[in-house]
């Protein structure tokens, strides 16, 4: 039968990363990265733990800047505009807010609830109380969490549970509604319910935005994502679609990790 799937450079990309070095100080995390983001998909990123899934994930919002002795090479462009998110020239703040982060660690502000998820829309400038409550619920609702804290939105975020943090910072990623949604294993600290509301919510995003996450499930990867890329020791090893990393890889690499076999 002939495979249906368009050639991936038919594809419309929303970033694409070239020439891709990362160094913390002496140690080079990253070689040579070249992969697509391509548009309105789900790219999953796999790999052992140290690979360097998070450093390649942090590079996009610079959050690399803020530490002394990190240095890039080469370029991560963002389209539709072509800008180089690694060019010195290019301010980290407007980067920002462009993109959002969702950290494998929740990491809510010292804030309420209501505030942690306003607190985007605030720095855009939105300051009409009937805006602020209708896009925060409609994020907490995005996160699968508004049911559980609808009466308690003026209660501090470190009252939740882990689980009810993570869905809170997931919410305060969407309320924005970034161009391209970067999810380091956003369900690892949650329970299967809400890893599947998660998932569903992720189905549901990629109509409207790009979404690349990181993931150590492999089923979650496979449920989840068109396309996957496979990293170790820094490189990027197989990128494809994800039917055919999971069913028939090239790299021998790639087949024994997610085959478990792998080390
Ligand atoms: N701040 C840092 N300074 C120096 N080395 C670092 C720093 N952060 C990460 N590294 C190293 O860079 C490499 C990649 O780390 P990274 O956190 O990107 O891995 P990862 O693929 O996200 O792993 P995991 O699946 O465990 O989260 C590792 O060898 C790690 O020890
Ligand atoms: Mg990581």
């Amino acid at each position: 039968m002939p495979d249906p799937k368009p050639a991936l450079d038919s594809l419309p990309l929303k970033a694409h990363a070239a020439g891709l070095n990362f160094h913390y100080g002496d140690f080079h995390a990253l070689k040579n990265i070249e992969m697509p983001i391509h548009d309105k998909r789900v790219t999953a990123l796999i790999g052992p733990s140290g690979c360097g899934k998070s450093t390649f994930l942090r590079c996009f919002n610079r959050m690399h800047d803020l530490y002394p002795g990190n240095r890039y090479e080469g370029e991560i462009r963002l389209q539709p505009d072509n800008v180089n998110l690694l060019d010195r020239a290019v301010d980290p703040i407007e980067v920002r807010m462009r993109l959002s982060m969702v950290f494998q660690k929740p990491n809510p502000f010292p804030k309420t609830l209501f505030e942690n998820v306003a607190y985007g829309l605030r720095v855009r400038g939105i300051k009409r109380r009937a805006v602020l409550e209708e896009k925060v619920e409609e994020a907490l609702r995005g996160a699968a969490l508004w049911n559980e804290v609808k009466d308690r939105l003026h209660e501090q975020a470190f009252n939740l549970s882990g689980g009810q943090q993570q869905r809170l910072c997931i919410a305060r990623a969407l309320a924005t509604e970034p161009e391209l949604l970067l999810f380091d294993e956003p369900t690892s600290a949650l329970d299967p319910i809400a890893t599947a509301s998660i998932e569903e919510l992720i189905a549901e995003l990629k109509e409207k935005v790009t979404i690349l996450i990181v993931t150590h499930n492999m089923q979650q990867a496979a449920r989840v994502s068109d396309f996957t890329a496979y990293m170790y020791l820094g490189e990027l090893i197989e990128f494809g679609w994800t039917d055919d990393i999971f069913i028939k890889p090239k790299n021998p690499q790639t087949e024994a990790y997610i085959t478990g076999r792998f080390g």
